[in-house]
């Protein structure tokens, strides 16, 4: 996990919590948060047994409580090979049939068009733009915000 989340192209579209540069320390505080957890909301992506990212799916609190917020990475030589597309449908999937919410949202940075692609591939609808929500690398950008509804509450 240190190997692949130590990489500036990843953390650029992360927010500030996610660290760089990313240490082995880094890892193994994130595991001894996130093992064991019930509900599961944090999974690590394996492709052909390997591991290679991970994705989570976090419920929102309070009147917000029925939204999960999504969040991802996989390892750059493992990009643009449908990996997660196919995370984000399985976790989504998951959300809505074992964790009981009916919507699962989240925000990507502008420039990350990538993502954005993901998300439209996986039925996520744009739903807006926080214009210049968000501060990374000491400069100014729009949030795209998108959201999935679970399919039998869309007409
Ligand atoms: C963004 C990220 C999650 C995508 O994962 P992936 O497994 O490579 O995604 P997929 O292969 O399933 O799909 C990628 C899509 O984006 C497209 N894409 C790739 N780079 C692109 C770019 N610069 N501009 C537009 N589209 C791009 C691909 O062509 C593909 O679309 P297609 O199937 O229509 O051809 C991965 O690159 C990553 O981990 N990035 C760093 C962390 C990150 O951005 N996390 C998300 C924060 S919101």
């Amino acid at each position: 996990m240190a190997e692949l989340a130590n990489n500036e192209k990843i953390a650029r579209n992360l927010r500030d919590g996610f660290p760089h540069p990313y240490t082995l320390a880094d890892a193994e505080n994130f595991l001894s948060k996130f093992t064991n957890q019930d509900p599961v909301t944090y999974f690590g992506i394996d492709f052909n047994e390997e591991y290679v990212g991970n994705i989570s799916l976090v419920p929102c609190q309070d009147i917000y409580r029925m939204s999960a917020e999504i969040g991802y990475f996989i390892g750059e030589p493992f990009w643009n090979k449908g990996i997660v597309t196919t995370a984000v449908n399985l976790i989504t999937e998951y959300g809505f049939q074992q964790l009981g919410i009916i919507r699962i949202q989240t925000g990507v940075f502008e420039y990350n068009t990538a993502s954005q692609r993901v998300l439209e591939k996986c039925g996520f609808v744009k739903e807006g733009v926080f214009r210049k929500s968000v501060i990374k690398q000491g400069k100014l950008w729009d949030e795209v915000r998108y959201a999935k509804l679970k399919p039998e509450l869309v007409k």
